[in-house]
Parts: C-alpha cells; structure tokens; sequence
C-alpha cells in the first residue's frame, strides 16, 4: 500500500478539458471558461451569477473579501487554530488578525473567547469552518450581528457542505473557497468569493484585475481594456480558463462521485475508531451534512507523538491541522495564551483522507492505529 494523506484525484476528463482550452480555445488567460465556472458555481450555490468571483487561490478570495468589507487598519477576530493564510490574507488587506480560542468539541471559533477580545477596531469576523465543519455558524451570524460586524467565512475546507439543508455560500455575508490542489474539488490551485452584497463584490471583481474598472466585462467579451480609470488598490489575482476548465469538471464530479466518498471513508473512521480510551473526533452536527476536506482526531494523555511515529513506521502519513498561529512569531509569538488551542494543538492528528482511498485501506489504516493505541 502507498497510502498518501492528500492527494489531487483527477484524470482523462480533466485533461480533455485542459486540451480542450490548449488547442481549440487558444486563449489561456480570463475569458470564457472562468465566465462559465462562475456561472456553473452561481449555479450549484443558488446564486445570481454576479455574485461569484473566481479568483487563482484561497488566500487571494480571503486578502479580496477582506479589503472589500473592512477597512485597513481595523480589527478582525479569527480563530488561531486555521492555516496560516486566514492570518496573512487580513494582514495583506492591512487589518489586524485577532486570534481566538477554539471549541473543544468542534474546533471552531469559541464566540465566548471572541466576545472579550472585541475593542472600538472590530469590524469583522471570520469563521473559519475546520475539517468542512460549519459548527456555530448560526451563533456566529447572532454575535455579528449583536456587534454590528461583517462575517467573512473562510469556507476553504467546506465546498458542497450544507448547514441545516442549506449550501454553505448560498446565504451569508461573504464567503470565501478555495479550489487548491487537495480540496473538495480542485482547479489545481484557484478560489472565489461569494457575496449578495453589490458593492462588495464589485470591489472583488475588480481588485482580482488591478482594479481596473470593469476590466472583467471586457475579458468576457473577448477584448481588452485600453482605456480605464483604477481607483483601489489591486492585484493579479484572476483565474485562468486552465484552470476554470479543471474547475468544471471536478463541480460535476463532486456530488456523485467526491462527495459520498468522503463521506463514506470518513463514516468507516468513526466506526471502527469508536470508544477508544485515548482518541476522540470533533463533532459535527447531525443537521449539517458534511463532506469531509480532512479527518483530524484528538490523541489523548500525551501520546500523539509516539502514535504519530507508529503509523510513520506502518508507512501511515499524518498531518497536524494546524500549528496555532498565535504561536508564529508574527502574531504573538504565544501571547496572550489561548488555552484550548494549544491543548488541542499538543493532541491533533490528521489522518489520511482524499477520494482515491480504498476502503480497505483506511480499513487498514484503523487497524494499524487501533493497535498502536492498545
Ligand atoms: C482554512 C484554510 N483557509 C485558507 C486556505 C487558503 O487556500 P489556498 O491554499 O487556496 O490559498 C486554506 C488552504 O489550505 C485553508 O485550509
């Protein structure tokens, strides 16, 4: 068995579609594949389709949806346990990132923690939806709400999930995906941003094309802009139609094909894992309907590491989702402490999860950490 943790699962399909853009096309830039993946993603979402930008990653939709709903210098509140990209995209938006603990239960944002870390500053908060989990979005929607805040969900982990029958990004303020190479679908790296708000989405839409204004209209109609006026500050964050046609074909596998298999792997981890003294799962909510993007687990009483180091033995990959970041250097280097955090810091680990799993191996999988935990 060569088990990976993550991996990219596409094949001939997404290939043709490369192709497809490659020879017949002839343009590889924004045109009018990404006008078609957007459409396609306003599509499954229930969206109009202005309400969709798709951008070349995650953390270019978070740093946009920042920029446009908050201004430079004011606060956001986010919880320290996500990648390292929820910190850097408000940063790079020249707001300040103020870490929160985390829900032992779920790993989410903690609104108790949040609410006394609020000042005059706070403008935003940004949930973040660990291991496709929208545990607390219903409260965090409340507390924004309470405390007259703009909610930017960084949804990367959490594309096709529902929340009580609802698609995550088809209610909500602002909602940010990403389409990375490992992700519920993949554009090989890619994201957007999803909003109802006109004014918020102009600014994305614009700001992924050097704020020139309008530029994206004018790549849909095949030309280009000569003759603009730029009054924000932007980048070079569009999406290829490489990319977009990658894009495609994976949305159109995720329901049948991604989807159930995820959920089908992560429900044998949750089987044949259950009751043991030194593991234990987030919860998710029973009303949610989740796909899962990875399968962290809790070790208990001090052991992850010498658990870690058995299934590294077995030829098992583990990760670590994620190393908290109000211990990086640049964001408080520890202070102030965030207690469940770092005690869930010192017991995650992620065990493999992507599409291409047989079932026997993640059967082989639990068997091996079954084992090692005995
Ligand atoms: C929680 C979270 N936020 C943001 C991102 C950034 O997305 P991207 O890698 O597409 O830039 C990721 C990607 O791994 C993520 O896991």
């Amino acid at each position: 068995m060569n088990i990976r943790l993550s991996r990219s699962i596409v094949g001939d399909a997404e290939a043709q579609a490369v192709r497809r853009v490659l020879i017949e096309d002839g343009y590889l830039g924004m045109g009018t594949e990404v006008r078609l993946f957007e459409e396609e993603l306003a599509a499954y979402l229930e969206r109009a389709p202005d309400q969709v930008m798709a951008v070349n990653s995650g953390t270019a939709a978070l740093h946009l949806a920042v920029q446009a709903a908050v201004e430079p210098g004011y606060e956001v509140l986010v919880p320290s346990l996500t990648f390292v990209a929820s910190f850097q995209a408000i940063g790079a938006a020249g707001c300040v990132p103020v870490a929160c603990d985390a829900r032992e239960d779920s790993a989410t944002i903690d609104l108790n923690d949040a609410a006394t870390r609020i000042t005059p500053r706070t403008r935003a908060i940004m949930p973040v939806h660990y291991a496709s989990n929208p545990a607390g979005l219903d409260a965090t929607r409340e507390f924004a709400r309470k405390h007259k805040l703009r909610i930017i969900e960084d949804a990367a982990h959490a594309f096709g999930c529902r929340h009580q029958g609802r698609r995550i990004g088809s209610f909500g303020d602002v909602i940010c995906f990403s389409f990375d190479g490992i992700k519920n679908i993949t554009c090989g790296e890619g994201g957007c941003i999803v909003t109802a708000d006109p004014e918020t989405a102009r600014r994305c839409r614009d700001a992924r094309l050097l704020a020139v204004q309008n530029d994206t209209q004018v790549r849909y109609a095949g030309a280009r802009s000569w003759d603009f006026d730029v009054t924000d500050q932007g980048y070079r964050y569009h999406m290829s139609n490489i990319m977009a046609a990658i894009g495609r074909v994976q949305l159109g596998r995720l329901e049948n094909e991604f989807g159930p298999r995820r959920v089908r792997l992560a429900a044998i981890y949750r089987e044949r894992l259950a009751n043991l003294l030194d593991l234990a799962f987030f919860q998710n909510n029973p009303e949610d309907e989740i796909i899962p993007h990875i399968m962290p687990v809790r070790v208990l009483h001090g052991r992850r590491d010498t658990i870690k180091a058995a299934l590294a033995e077995a030829g098992i990959p583990t990760g670590m989702h994620y190393k908290p970041n109000h211990l990086l250097s640049r964001y408080g280097g520890g202070k102030p402490a965030l207690p469940v955090t770092e005690r869930l810091y010192s017991e995650l680990m992620t065990l493999p999860l992507h599409p291409g799993l047989s079932e026997d191996e993640v059967g082989h999988i639990c068997a091996v950490l079954r084992n090692a935990l005995r």
